[in-house]
């Protein structure tokens, strides 16, 4: 899929002691200059796929490729690659300079280029002033640019990043997100970072790798997980999805014509082969392709609202249509309909073209 990959796991697995399966069969090219992350649940494998990147692991069998070249015996040290930890993993007592130097200092650079280089990367993490301070006395914001200054100093092919930002406030976490994604633009680097917030994940990166149970789910652009969900795990992990079982009617031209409980829908026929007619298929459509009408109309159904959440410029309506199925819609919060109060009855409409099929769930 990616022409000429920098970096590449073919058929990696890897079984741990004890028979814990963290990566099954994997298969994954980064490209030259890409962002990419490991997004998924707990436990699904993306530190260990780091870890195996880095050289800290070795995989049970499969390769470890950059460049094309076989690097899966090198010991970490030997890769062109560098990891910045979850924790940072900063040297307390050592200062800035120092802890951003270090690994300069065991390659056995010179003095004073360790000196140019220290301070180039910490003038691109916008640290310069803070050249001579105790890593103790810094911020998190700060110590978390000492960690990527560290990480950048040796001018690595690869960064890999460990959850970077999850020891950061909210307010902080967004802000280094954009720092990130533009030092990434900046320096052209490769950048492989886990993550398990998908809103992290969906802002900063080219590409999102969504794994579940050591396998890869899917591998697309934000815009292409979010629109077009290949399986019924990511439609369900990335952002918030109406998942009906439905079965298949018709297909017209650009249209699949299938039933969702008492609606029926006309889902974009661009993708995947039609499905039979009959055939069962899983109806996806997002809780913001959905419109609430005030009265009744041929392509709506009768709901009633269940609750209601408040989502500042939107509001969330639990309701139920016929048949027991419930659904989730979005909408602005002052509309033609008037106020939305749980037991309240209303029509919903599903906007022409949305939604999406997955076949065989
Ligand atoms: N050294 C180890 N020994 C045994 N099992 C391990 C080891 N490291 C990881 N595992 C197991 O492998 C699986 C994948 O772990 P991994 O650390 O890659 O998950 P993760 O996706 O990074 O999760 P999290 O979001 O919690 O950090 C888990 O079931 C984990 O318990
Ligand atoms: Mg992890």
């Amino acid at each position: 899929m990616v022409r000429d990959p920098l970096l590449r796991l073919e058929a990696v697995s890897k079984v741990f002691d004890g028979g814990t399966v963290g990566l099954d069969n994997v298969d994954l090219d980064i490209g030259h200059g890409e962002f990419v992350s490991l997004l998924g649940p707990s436990g699904c494998g993306k530190t260990t796929s780091l870890r195996l990147m880095a050289g800290f692991e070795q995989p049970t069998s499969g390769r470890v490729l950059l460049d094309g070249q076989d690097i899966t015996a090198l010991r970490p040290y030997d890769r062109p690659l560098n990891t910045v930890f979850q924790d940072y993993a900063l040297f307390p007592h050592m200062d800035v300079a120092e802890n951003v130097g270090f690994g300069l200092t065991l390659r056995k650079v010179s003095g004073a280029e360790i000196g140019r280089k220290v301070k180039e990367a910490l003038d691109l993490v916008g640290l310069g002033d803070k050249i001579h301070a105790r890593v103790s006395m810094l911020s998190g914001g700060q110590r978390q640019r000492v960690a990527l200054a560290r990480a950048l100093v040796c001018s690595p092919r690869v960064l890999l990043l460990d959850e970077p930002l999850s020891a950061l406030d909210a307010n902080l976490r967004e802000q280094m997100q954009i720092e990130l994604k533009r030092l990434q633009a900046r320096l052209g680097t490769t950048f492989v970072m886990v993550t398990h917030d998908q809103t992290e994940a969906l802002s900063i990166s080219d590409r999102i790798v969504v794994m579940n149970r050591g396998k890869i789910e899917q591998i697309a652009s934000p815009a292409e997980l979010y629109d077009a969900p290949a399986t019924r795990f990511v439609a369900h992990f990335i952002g918030t999805m109406n998942l009906i079982e439905g079965k298949a009617l018709e297909t017209t031209g650009a249209f699949h014509r299938v039933a969702a409980g008492p609606m029926t829908l006309e889902v974009p026929a661009d993708r995947g082969a039609a499905p039979a007619p009959g055939a069962p298929v899983l109806v996806c459509i997002r809780p913001e392709e959905l419109s609430v009408l005030a009265s009744p109309s041929d392509d709506a159904v009768a709901a009633q609202i269940m609750s209601t959440v408040f989502y500042g410029p939107t509001l969330r309506l639990f309701v139920e249509i016929g048949g027991g199925q419930k659904l989730m819609i979005d909408t602005p919060r002052r509309t033609a309909v008037g106020a939305f109060e749980a037991g309240a009855f209303v029509h919903v409409r599903p906007n022409r073209g949305s939604g999406r099929i997955l076949s065989g769930t």
